[in-house]
């Protein structure tokens, strides 16, 4: 059984694309993966500083770095500000790549993201759905070592696309997100092997 990973870029109450992580948990889990769905929010994880850093690792950093590393495939939700990705998200990988010196696992920044395998989807309430934050996503990811599933989805209009218990309001759309995680999941299953 593949463990899947899924999380968004947003902390927001009502956010679209934690919206979106959840159904894409829900069809991993229908792929018989097992799925852990992580909210971001959960985490206490400042502003990264390597000031703050050379203090010590936040231990809720330690916590996302062995969760990263326990899951060979990922589901990403990233919600688009100003055509990027988020800060949220921007730091969140900044500080999981970070080496701590020292440390015989986490002195390798590239550890708990090398041979990932990483399904990018986004939401935004515009027509494009957030793709270019996917396209700002793609290359961090790939310097990071991921491997990118080609398959990825931009759910536009995103205020209309959920009904009241957070499905898919239309079925296309639904397919499309399952397309992108049983993906994931097919090449993770191959790497791993
Ligand atoms: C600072 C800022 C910049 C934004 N820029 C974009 C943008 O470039 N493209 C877009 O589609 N939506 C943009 N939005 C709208 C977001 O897509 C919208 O707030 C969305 O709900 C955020 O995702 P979430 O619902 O998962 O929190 C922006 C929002 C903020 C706050």
């Amino acid at each position: 059984m593949t463990s899947l990973l899924v999380f968004a870029g947003s902390t927001r109450q009502q956010s679209f694309n934690r919206r979106l992580a959840r159904v894409a948990a829900d069809l991993g889990r229908e792929a018989g993966a097992q799925v852990t769905l992580l909210e971001l929010g959960d985490l206490d994880i400042p502003l990264y500083n390597a000031d703050l850093e050379a203090r010590g690792t936040p231990v809720d950093v330690l916590r996302l770095k062995e969760v990263l590393h326990a899951h060979p495939a990922w589901i990403i939700c990233s919600p688009e500000y100003n055509g990027s990705y988020t800060a949220l998200l921007k730091n969140t990988i900044d500080w999981a790549s970070s080496p701590i010196k020292g440390d015989p696992l986490w002195q390798d920044g590239t550890l708990p993201f090398r041979g990932k395998v990483v399904g990018m989807l986004s939401a935004s309430p515009g027509a494009l759905g957030g793709l270019r934050s996917q396209s700002h996503l793609a290359p961090l990811l790939t310097n990071l070592e991921c491997w990118l599933a080609p398959k990825a989805f931009a759910l536009g209009q995103a205020g209309s696309a959920f009904d009241d218990q957070g499905a898919l309001v239309q079925e296309t759309q639904r397919e499309r997100v399952r397309a992108v995680v049983d993906q994931v999941l097919w090449a993770a299953q191959r790497l791993q092997a």
